[in-house]
C-alpha cells in the first residue's frame, strides 16, 4: 500500500486527504499553519464543507488520517506526495506560485528515496516543470523523483462526491512508472483516465475552469438582451440546455461567478497568453461581462428604489455559491460594500457564512433569520440560493418589510408566485424595464 503525503490543507488538500483515507490509505497532511494543525486535531475542519467533519474525524480516529506541521516529516513518511499548497493572484492577475516553490524546495531537502511528487493546485502551465527544476537543483539530483499533474476538479459544497465520483481523472506524467502508480491509487473510483502530459495536464484544468466561467458569462449576456426584447432568459436556457451539444449546467444567469476559483483561473490564464505572446480576447470578454454583472444588478437596485441612500436593504445569502461559507470573491460581499457606498443601510442573513462575513464587513446589521433580515426593508435582495430559502414564507415576509420589493440576483423565486403576494420583483433577464449598465 502506498504511503500519501499531503501538504496544504485548504479545500483541496483535506478533501483529497479524507478521501483516500476512507478509500483505506494511510495519509499524512502537513501545513504550514500551526493553528490550523492544532484545530484539526482537535475539534476538525476549520471552515464549512457538508459532511467533511465527520469524514475527517472517523478516518483521524481510525489513525488512516494524521496531521503534523512538518513538511519534512511528510515527506519522508510518504511515497506519493500531493502539493495542495494556495496559488493566490498577484495585482497583474498572475498566479503566486511562492509557496509552491517553497514545497518543491522542502521537498527536495527532505527526500530519501523515490517520490512521486503530485501537483494538484491549480497552478498555469510550466509550473510541474518548474517543480522539476526547483527539486532538482535543491535536491542536487541525489534522488529519483517524478513529478505529476493531477489536476482537481471538485466544486465546493459538493466536494466529497465529486472527488469520490470524478468525470474523468487527468494525469500528466512523465514516466510510465508514476503512471502505473496513480493509476492503481486512483482505479477504485472506475472514473475514465486522461494520461498526458504535465503541460496538457495543467492546460486542461485552466481550459476547463474558463470554458464554465464562458457559459457563465454567454448566458448573462444573453440575460441582457432578454431585458432589451422582452424575453425570459430561464426559458432560453432551458432549451438551450437540452441541446446534447450544450447541456444544461451552468446555464444559470445571475449576479456572476465568484468563488476562490474562476476569477482566479481565467485571471491567471489570460496573463499566461499574454505572456506567450496570445491576445486571450474571449476570456477577457468572460471576465468583463461578469464585472459588468455587478453594476447591472445595483442599478436593478436604484431603479427600483430610486433613491437607495437611507434605505434599508436586506441581502439573505453571502457566500459565494450555496452550501460554503466561502466568501472569497463573493460578489455578495462587493455588493453589500457598495450598496453602504450608496447610502444604503443593510441587514444581512447568510446560513453558514456570517461568523466569517462579521470580520470582512463593517456596520452590517447580522440578522438570525430571514425574517429578521427583512423586518423594516425597502428591498430584499437574494443574493446566494441557499435551499432553506424555498421554504420562505413570502406572506410574512411581506408584512415584515416597509415596501414589497424583491430583487432576485439568482433568479431563485418564481416572479409569478411573488407577484400575486403583492411583491414588485426584479430578476436577471426576465423580461423588459431592467437597466442595462452604460458601456
Ligand atoms: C469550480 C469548478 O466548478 C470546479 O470544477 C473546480 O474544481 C473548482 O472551481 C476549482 O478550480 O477548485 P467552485 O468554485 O467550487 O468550483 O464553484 P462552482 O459551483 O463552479 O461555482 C462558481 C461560481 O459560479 C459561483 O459563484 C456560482 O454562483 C456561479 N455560477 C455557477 C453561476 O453564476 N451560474 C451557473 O450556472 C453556475
Amino acid at each position: 500500500m502506498q504511503r500519501i503525503g499531503i501538504i496544504g490543507c485548504g479545500y483541496v488538500g483535506l478533501v483529497t486527504a479524507a478521501c483516500l483515507a476512507d478509500a483505506g490509505s494511510s495519509v499524512l497532511c502537513a501545513d504550514s499553519d500551526k493553528r490550523k494543525i492544532a484545530k484539526l486535531k482537535s475539534e476538525g475542519v476549520p471552515f464549512y464543507e457538508p459532511g467533511l467533519d465527520e469524514l475527517v474525524l472517523k478516518n483521524h480516529k481510525a489513525k488512516r488520517l494524521r496531521f503534523t506541521s512538518s513538511t519534512t516529516e511528510v515527506v519522508k513518511g510518504s511515497d506519493i506526495i500531493f502539493i495542495c499548497v494556495g496559488t493566490p493572484s498577484r495585482s497583474d492577475g498572475s498566479a503566486d506560485l511562492t509557496a509552491v516553490e517553497k514545497v518543491a524546495t522542502d521537498i527536495a531537502h527532505a527526500m530519501d528515496a523515490y517520490k512521486i511528487i503530485v501537483e494538484k493546485s491549480t497552478v498555469p502551465a510550466e509550473t510541474g516543470a518548474r517543480i522539476r527544476k526547483t527539486i532538482e537543483m535543491a535536491g542536487r539530483g541525489k534522488t529519483e523523483f517524478d513529478v505529476v499533474s493531477n489536476p482537481e476538479f471538485l466544486r465546493e459544497g459538493q466536494a466529497i462526491h465529486d472527488t469520490m465520483h470524478p468525470d474523468r481523472i487527468v494525469l500528466g506524467v512523465e514516466s510510465k512508472r508514476a503512471e502505473k502508480t496513480l493509476r492503481a491509487l486512483y482505479a477504485p473510483l472506475r472514473a475514465p483516465v486522461i494520461v498526458c502530459n504535465i503541460a496538457t495536464a495543467e492546460i486542461i484544468k485552466h481550459a476547463c475552469n474558463s470554458f464554465l466561467a464562458t457559459k457563465i458569462s454567454f448566458i448573462n449576456a444573453i440575460a441582457r438582451i432578454c431585458e432589451l426584447v422582452d424575453a425570459d432568459v430561464l426559458k432560453v436556457a432551458e432549451a438551450m440546455g437540452l441541446d446534447k451539444r450544450i447541456g444544461p449546467a451552468f446555464l444559470n444567469a445571475g449576479a456572476g461567478y465568484g468563488g476562490s476559483c474562476f476569477p482566479k483561473d481565467v485571471d491567471a490564464f489570460i496573463h499566461l497568453a499574454d505572456q506567450k505572446g496570445y491576445d486571450f480576447e474571449l476570456a477577457k470578454a468572460v471576465r468583463k461581462i461578469n464585472t459588468d454583472q455587478r453594476t447591472l444588478l445595483l442599478k436593478k437596485i436604484e431603479e427600483v428604489l430610486w433613491n437607495v441612500k437611507g434605505k434599508t436593504v436586506a441581502v439573505l445569502g453571502l457566500s459565494f455559491k450555496p452550501d460554503t461559507d466561502d466568501l472569497r470573491n463573493s460578489v455578495a460581499l462587493d455588493v453589500v460594500r457598495a450598496l453602504q457606498d450608496l447610502g444604503a443601510l443593510v441587514r444581512a442573513y447568510d446560513p453558514k457564512a456570517m461568523p466569517k462575513a462579521k470580520t470582512e464587513l463593517k456596520s452590517v446589521r447580522f440578522a438570525k433569520d430571514a425574517y429578521d433580515a427583512a423586518k423594516g426593508s425597502h428591498c430584499l435582495l437574494l443574493m446566494t440560493e441557499w435551499a432553506e430559502f424555498r421554504d420562505l414564507d413570502l406572506g410574512r415576509i411581506h408584512k415584515l418589510m416597509q415596501q414589497p420589493v424583491i430583487v432576485d440576483a439568482r433568479n431563485f423565486f418564481d416572479p409569478e408566485t411573488v407577484k400575486v403576494q403583492g411583491f414588485t420583483y426584479r430578476g436577471i433577464g426576465r423580461g423588459a424595464s431592467a437597466p442595462q449598465p452604460r458601456r
